[in-house]
């Protein structure tokens, strides 16, 4: 990692040709700053996409606190949802493809506090393959505009059913105009096994946020 000036601010980069920027966000009255790489290396999670966003929001609008809480995320991209669940209290596991974990772990680094670093953790996950490798005692499982392609829909099914158990409450959003047919094909499929409530809805950015719990 480097210190460069810019702008007569201290920026903190890392020596990575595949770094490509930072931006500032706020959420839930935290200061992050989100490191984001090469989108021909990493894809879809090398941005924050706007379903993290809106549930951030409406965390922040319920003054959520994940204290004392276990939390898993799947298909962190940045981790910007996880890393700010973390910062509320939570012992939360954020996770992706192995090859976003570079992206994620520096962006934990730069935006938790050493004293909390232990409440966070970055590991690989992918969905229908390494689930098994992960406990079903999970307090919350946070998934944001991870429905977009038909053929992981049973992989995100099967992931979402190892993890939970009756008392998990899991928090869903999805940007229905990343994908409506598939999106909400997508959505019926896990309304099958899971009780779910529509607790928010952004018109503007087209999000919609459900929480689901397991049918047992
Ligand atoms: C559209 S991005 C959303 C990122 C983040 N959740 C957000 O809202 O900013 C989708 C994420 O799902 C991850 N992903 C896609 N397929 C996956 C799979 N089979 N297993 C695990 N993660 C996957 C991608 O790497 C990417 O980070």
């Amino acid at each position: 990692m480097t210190t460069q000036l810019k702008n007569n601010r201290t920026q903190v980069i890392p020596e990575d040709d595949d770094f490509i920027c930072q931006r500032r966000y706020i959420a839930c009255g935290f200061v992050l700053n989100i490191g984001m790489y090469s989108f021909i290396k990493l894809g879809f999670g090398s941005k924050v996409w706007d379903a993290a966003l809106t549930l951030l929001q409406y965390f922040e609008e319920q003054k959520m606190s994940f204290s004392e809480k276990k939390v898993i995320e799947l298909g962190s991209g940045t981790g910007i949802l996880g890393i700010v669940t973390a910062l509320l209290g939570g012992n939360v596991t954020i996770t992706d493809k192995p090859e976003l974990l570079k992206q994620m772990e520096w962006n934990v680094l730069v935006n938790i506090p050493s004293t909390c670093q232990s409440r966070i953790k970055v590991r690989a996950l992918s969905w229908g393959y390494d689930h098994m490798l992960f406990p079903s005692d999970y307090d919350y499982i946070l998934c944001t505009d991870i429905m977009y392609a038909y053929d992981s829909v049973p992989l995100i099914l099967r992931t979402l059913l190892h993890l939970s158990n009756e008392k998990t409450i899991i928090y869903f959003a999805s940007t229905m105009s990343f994908g409506y047919s598939v999106i909400n094909s997508g959505h019926q499929i896990l309304f099958k096994y899971f009780n779910s409530q529509l607790v928010c809805r952004n018109e503007v950015n087209d999000v919609r946020v459900y929480i689901m719990t397991k049918i047992t």
